[in-house]
């Protein structure tokens, strides 16, 4: 796949136009999807939120012939796929659904390795490239290449889903309400590595959602639909939440605006606190003296890659004489990408008055402390009512 970065952003995606698109679904008096005109840039993420029925589902399938449209012409880029062999075109299409949608019979990494495996890749390739997904998903592969699904958590599922999506690397990703089914927690850290993936990736995204903090979240751009899928509003998250196109998106947008805007409001956007990091295994004295140096009264312990393992405190540090490498699965962490939004409920979560953020490879970028979210909010309120 060729790359081509703009911006620093890399897109790895191509454009996708829809003109006129229409299906009637046999003995229905109006179509479902009714001349859907669109064009999504490459690389974009464009979320696709409506009323339930309003025809989202039946757009996204069209766009890999899962449905065969009743009228209209599709583009990839600038080549006409409306006829194209629809087995074809879904190599260059990945497609990921609610729990994954995973074969329950076969290893994630047989899973995960199926489209590479119907394009004939060697044997050798195959296994290389779904390490790497599973790395990029993160899931370590070692853990979870010979797992059966079911041995997995429903976030984990979702995570294998998208792996496989990605597998033959193609252009475009379509997404069909992926998150609903696992808990708000888990929603929030896979729409953290979505954001992730995609900021390296720079895939042409289409995702459906029926929660707009979701659409605003993930969302480049946010398309609106009504009844048949007209396309009511078609803009970026800010833009729809300043000036709603009609009653019926602001109902949609719904209210508590401030709030919303905490959604739009990236912890990369504010100050991170770059706390005081100890290694697994290092002398604990060391790692005190160095935290009382700094005044800190907190120190995260990383692993070898740097990503976060747990967060003591320097009283706890001191009654050890190693550094422990303890995972603490309760560890509040959020992503670069998360809202502020998302890092307030992951600490009402916690219960902690902070959390340690992550970047690049889950990597701890710094921590955010509830002070600061505080501020924000304060912020955008007096900006909403000056
Ligand atoms: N296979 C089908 N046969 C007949 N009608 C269908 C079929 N699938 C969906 N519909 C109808 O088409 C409309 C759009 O459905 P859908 O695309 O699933 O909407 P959404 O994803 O926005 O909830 C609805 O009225 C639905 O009942
Ligand atoms: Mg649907």
């Amino acid at each position: 796949m060729s790359e081509t970065v703009t911006d620093q952003r890399t897109v790895s995606g191509v454009s996708i136009r829809l003109e006129g698109v229409t299906k009637r679904y046999p003995g229905q008096r109006t179509p479902a999807v009714d001349s859907v005109d669109l064009e999504i840039a490459a690389g974009e993420t464009v979320m696709f939120v409506g009323p339930s029925g309003c025809g989202k589902t039946t757009l996204l399938k069209m766009l890999n012939r899962l449905i065969e449209p009743s009228g209209g012409k599709i583009f990839l880029g600038d080549e006409d796929v409306t006829g194209q062999d629809p087995d074809r075109l879904r190599r260059r299409i990945g497609y990921v659904i609610q729990a994954g949608g995973l074969f329950p019979h076969m290893t994630v990494g047989t899973n995960v390795g199926l489209v590479p495996g119907m394009l004939g890749w060697d044997r050798a390739r195959i296994a290389e490239r779904t390490d790497e997904l599973l790395d990029l998903v993160g899931l370590d592969p070692e853990v979870y290449r010979d797992r059966y699904p079911k041995e997995l958590s429903g976030g984990q599922q979702q995570r294998v889903g998208v792996a496989r999506a990605l597998a033959a690397d193609p252009p475009v990703l379509l997404m069909d309400e992926p998150f609903g089914a696992v808990d708000p927690i888990t929603r929030q850290r896979l729409q953290d590595e979505l954001l992730r993936i995609q900021e390296e990736l720079g895939k042409t995204i289409v995702f459906v959602t029926h929660d707009f903090d979701e659409a605003v979240k993930l969302g480049d751009k946010i398309v609106v639909f009504d009844v048949g899928a007209r396309v009511v509003q078609y803009d970026t998250p800010e833009a729809i939440l300043a000036e709603p196109a009609e009653d019926y998106v602001a109902d949609f947008v719904g209210a508590g605006a401030t709030l919303k805007q905490l959604t739009l409001t990236r912890v990369s956007d504010t100050e991170l606190h770059t706390p005081v990091t100890a290694a697994v295994g290092e002398d604990s004295a060391a790692v005190v003296a160095r935290a009382e140096e700094a005044g800190e009264r907190y120190v995260v312990v990383v692993d070898g890659r740097g990503r976060p393992v747990s967060w003591p405190s320097v009283a706890e540090l001191s009654r050890t004489t190693s550094v422990p490498g303890t995972r603490d699965d309760r560890l509040p962490v959020v992503g670069l990408r998360s809202t502020l939004n998302d890092a307030l409920d992951t600490m009402l979560a916690a219960s902690q008055g902070g959390v340690v953020v992550t970047g690049r490879r889950d990597a701890v970028a710094g921590v955010l402390v509830v002070e600061q979210v505080m501020a924000a909010i304060q912020s955008t309120r007096s900006e909403v009512r000056g």
